[in-house]
Formats: structure tokens, sequence, C-alpha cells
């Protein structure tokens, strides 16, 4: 039997994760995917339907930016009519935004079963807007699909083992999937004149480091001194930082550095797979360096995907000015690595265990 899914996606992220679950998720069930708005640009958006194939969403709500109470309070409000007429079998919710407590929340309140695709992860720094989404979200979820064991072992610490489920990685699955693609239809290496490992790539978006003017201080001043070509796609929270404090400037005096609007995710991976290395605080970052085997730095003093840094090939680095430019000069990983995500098939395993958890009525 097939079933009924509303799917809640709303962040650059999710749709990402979205692309190969909802190829899978049709073959099988029907979905109507809600659009919640948080990100609303079309760099932050709609470029990832177009290029990556996601079916449009049936809704937009359009809900955009503001604090966030008032943003998850809006989207709790406006899914929770959708969820009312829609009747679904289960909500599915991604990752850790937002828009995934709204979805979840809102499917819970209506007794409707939640799945949730990232479950277990935790990074024990409440400090995170996202670590409370994700304690939350798992609470409420009947479904838990864990890209890793790690994330299943810190459920089953927190008393959580039923509808626990080992699926591995969608984001795994999507840097496989697309990675060719890339290849063929992405130019962003010819179009900034960029060599073969010869560049660093950075990102920084996580409030930690955007909102701390001595955090982001020491960030920019790093990517200016360590001497090396910088790609740098700006985040638009970011973007707004550096301007008002006066950052924005200085980077852009700096003829090494290139600082770039959001990329599509074909233009990402390119340069993930081809930079020297990684400078980000983006958990999806993180892990694509990994899987392309670029090493990784990150600009944060803990991780959710805690095997890239005991695997070697990730090292954690806060906004430190003197261990970024270390890193950047000195930090070589290992040759060898794990198999901690998967197979590249956590997608269609999760559309399966759907059906076998739900269409059983
Ligand atoms: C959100 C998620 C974060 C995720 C990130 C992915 C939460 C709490 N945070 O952070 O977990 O890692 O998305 O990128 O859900 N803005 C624009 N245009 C857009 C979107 C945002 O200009 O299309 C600007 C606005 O000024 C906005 C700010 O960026 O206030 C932050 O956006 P928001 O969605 O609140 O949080 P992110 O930092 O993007
Ligand atoms: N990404 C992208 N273009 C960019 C920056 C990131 O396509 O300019 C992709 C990146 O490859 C990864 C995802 O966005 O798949 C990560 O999202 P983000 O860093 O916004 O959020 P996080 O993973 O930290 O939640």
């Amino acid at each position: 039997m097939s079933l009924q899914i509303v799917t809640i996606v709303g962040a650059r992220p999710q749709f990402i994760k979205a692309a190969p679950v909802s190829a899978q998720l049709r073959q099988y069930h029907q979905e109507y995917l809600v659009h919640t708005g948080q990100h609303y640009d079309a760099n932050m958006s709609q470029l990832f339907f177009d290029e990556l194939g996601i079916p449009a969403p049936d809704v937009n709500l359009e809900i955009g930016s503001a604090p966030h109470g008032e943003q998850t309070a809006q989207m709790l409000s406006a899914i929770e009519k959708i969820l009312s007429s829609q009747k679904p079998d289960v909500v599915l919710v991604y990752g850790d935004t937002n828009s995934t407590l709204a979805g979840a929340l809102a499917a819970a309140k209506l007794n409707i079963p939640v799945a949730h695709v990232e479950a277990g992860l935790r990074s024990f720094n409440r400090a995170m807007p996202e670590e409370i989404n994700r304690i939350l979200t798992d609470r409420m979820a009947d479904t838990l699909f864990c890209p890793t064991q790690t994330a299943v072992a810190h459920l089953h610490n927190e008393g959580m083992t039923a509808g626990v489920f080992l699926s591995g990685d969608v984001m795994y699955d999507a840097a496989l999937h697309f990675a060719e693609m890339a290849k063929d239809k992405s130019d962003i290496l010819q179009q900034l004149q960029l060599n073969e490992r010869s560049f660093i790539l950075a990102t920084c978006h996580r409030p930690q480091n955007t909102d701390s003017a001595d955090a982001l201080r020491a960030i920019v001043a790093a990517l200016i001194d360590c001497q090396e070509p910088v790609v740098f796609p700006v985040h638009p929270r970011t973007r707004g930082f550096l301007r008002h404090s006066g950052l924005l400037e200085s980077l852009q005096q700096n003829r090494h550095i290139a600082m770039i609007e959001p990329v599509g995710y074909l233009d990402m991976i390119q340069l993930e797979q081809h930079a020297k290395k990684v400078v980000t605080d983006s958990g999806g970052v993180q892990k694509e360096a990994y899987f392309f085997k670029t090493p990784c730095i990150t600009l944060r003093d803990e991780t959710e995907w805690v095997e890239t840094v005991e695997d070697g090939w990730n090292v954690l680095v806060g906004a430190d000015y003197e261990k970024i430019i270390a890193a950047i000069k000195h930090f070589t990983p290992p040759q060898q690595q794990n198999d901690h995500y998967g197979d590249g098939h956590a997608a269609e395993k999760i559309a399966r265990h759907l059906q076998e958890f739900y269409g059983v009525h």
C-alpha cells in the first residue's frame, strides 16, 4: 500500500537531502512537499530545485526570516493547517533547522507519526539552536533514520531504541550521485581560473562565528593572512555581519580572496573536490570534504560528525586565528578512511523502511 507522506523542507541543506530521498519516495509513495520559505533567495533555494531535479514544492509557505520563536511559530501554525487538510500517514522532516522543529511539532500535536532523517546527531552544545531542534525532533519522532552508528549510540544513550534505524547518510547518496554530473555541468573552476588543489574553499555561517565580532574578525584575518588563494561563497547571514562590522571591505580589497555569492550544489561539490583544503563551520561541508578526501579545517570547538575527526581528515580549530593559519599551512590527514556514512543507498532504505513501518494498517 502506498503511503501519503508530507515532507517539510525550508533551508539549503534540506533541499540537498531531499533530492535523493524524494526521488526514491516517489517510487513507492505519494509525497506532498512543503517548503516553509525559511530560505528564499534564488541562490539559497530555487537554484537547488532546478539543478538537482527536486520536485517543485506543492506549497511554499513563504515564512521568510524572523527571530527564532516567531519564525518557528509562524511555520507551526501554517504547517498545522496543511496537515489537518492533507491528513498524511507520516510527516518526514530533515536535519535540525527551525523548519524541522516546526514540522515535527505540528505533526506530533495532531498525532501524526513523524519520521526524522538525520536523527541522533549531537554536538552536546546547547548554545547551538540546532542542538535544541535535534533533541526535540528526535523526542517527537516515531522513526529515527540515523546517518551513522554514532548517531544510533547517542539515541540509545538517551533511552531511545524503538524506531531507530541505521540508514546511512543521504548526503553521501547526493554527493556520489551528483559528483559525476558536476564534472560535466559546472564550469566554476574555469570561471574563477582555479588550478587543481591550489586554493582554499571557505564557508562560514554559524551564529557563534558570524554574530560575534571577535570571532568573525579572527576568521577573516586568518583568511587574509594565510597567503593562499581563497574562494569564499558568502552565506547571506554572514554578508550582513561582515558589512555591519566593516570587514566586508577588507575582504573585498584582498586580491587573493574571491568573495562570491552562494553557489549551486554542482559548483560547490566541484570546488570541494578540487580545493587544497576546506575551511568551514558547515555540517554538510565537513562531510563532503571527507567524502572527496579534501582535508577539512572546522571553525568550531566540537562537531556532530566526529568520525571525520577520528579518522584524521578534519581538525577543530574554533575561531582561533593562530590555529586556523597553522592548520591551513600544516594540517595533513592520513591516507586511510573508513566506511562511516553508508553505501550510497540511504534514500532507498528510507523509502522501503517507511513502507514496512507504516504501510500495514
Ligand atoms: C539556517 C539553520 C542552520 C543551517 C543553515 C543552512 C536554523 C536555526 N538555522 O541558518 O541550522 O545550518 O540554515 O544554511 O534553522 N537570509 C537571506 N536570504 C535567505 C535566507 C537567509 O538573506 O534566503 C539571511 C537573513 O538575513 C536571515 C539570515 O540570513 O535573517 C539567517 O537565516 P536563517 O534561516 O534564520 O538562519 P541561517 O543562518 O540561514
Ligand atoms: N552549499 C552549496 N553552496 C554554497 C554553500 C554550501 O551548495 O555556497 C551546500 C554544501 O555543499 C552542502 C550544504 O550546502 O551540501 C550545506 O549547507 P549549509 O552549509 O548551508 O548548512 P549546514 O550543513 O551547516 O546545516
